[in-house]
């Protein structure tokens, strides 16, 4: 069984990273491998409508000129897919929406290629717009048969400067807590 983890965040070691890692130590204790694949600070460019992937179904997106193809594979590959965004402006950051876009559209084209697999979002916040960050990225999960796992809040965290979500200890929790949630359910229906 395994894991992969998108983070959109372009800072390394910063909140949305921290969040991750907290849901992957769980998932590591339980034995599921895990990876997290940074996409925040890479040139990926939105989905230009070219519907090739309509045509092809060949489980790719028709870009070529960007790594969105190495992500989209990992992405196919995994039985658990987290996302995990920093809010900008009250949504995900641009990588992560062309994620959202490309993927799901490869995926739906191509016969919906993400259904069944476990779907997490996690979202670091300095103060507004986390529950709609958070949305974004389930939308994904929704549209595509995937099964969403729930914590014991919505799966955000507080903090501006990298390593201050360390401090929202609720938050912390929350994220050990979906870890755990999210092993117990993978066992159940990947055995
Ligand atoms: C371009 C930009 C837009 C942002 N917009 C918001 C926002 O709408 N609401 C908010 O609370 N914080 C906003 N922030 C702050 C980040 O969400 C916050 O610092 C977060 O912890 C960053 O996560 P990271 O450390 O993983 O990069 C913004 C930051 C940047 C750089």
């Amino acid at each position: 069984m395994n894991a992969v983890a998108f983070n959109g965040s372009p800072r390394k070691g910063g909140n949305t990273e921290i969040l991750i890692k907290k849901v992957l130590a769980e998932l590591e204790a339980e034995g599921i491998d895990t990876e997290i694949v940074q996409i925040g600070g890479k040139a990926l460019r939105g989905c230009v409508a070219c519907m090739k992937c309509v045509e092809r179904k060949n489980k790719q997106c028709a870009i070529e000129s960007d790594d969105m193809n190495k992500y989209i594979k990992k992405a196919l590959e995994a039985d658990i897919i987290i996302l995990g965004s920093p809010t900008y402006f009250t949504d995900v950051s641009a990588e992560m929406k062309a994620l959202i876009d490309r993927l799901g559209f490869v995926s739906r084209m191509g016969g919906n290629l993400l259904q069944n697999k476990i779907g997490v979002a996690v979202v670091a916040v300095r103060r507004g717009g986390a529950t709609h960050t958070f949305d974004t990225m389930n939308h994904l999960f929704q549209i595509s048969s995937m099964i969403i796992v729930g914590s014991t809040y919505w799966n955000f965290g507080l903090g501006r400067e990298k390593g201050e979500v360390e401090n929202d200890k609720e938050a912390m929790e929350n994220m050990a807590d979906l870890g755990k949630r999210i092993a117990w359910l993978a066992k159940k229906i990947k055995v």
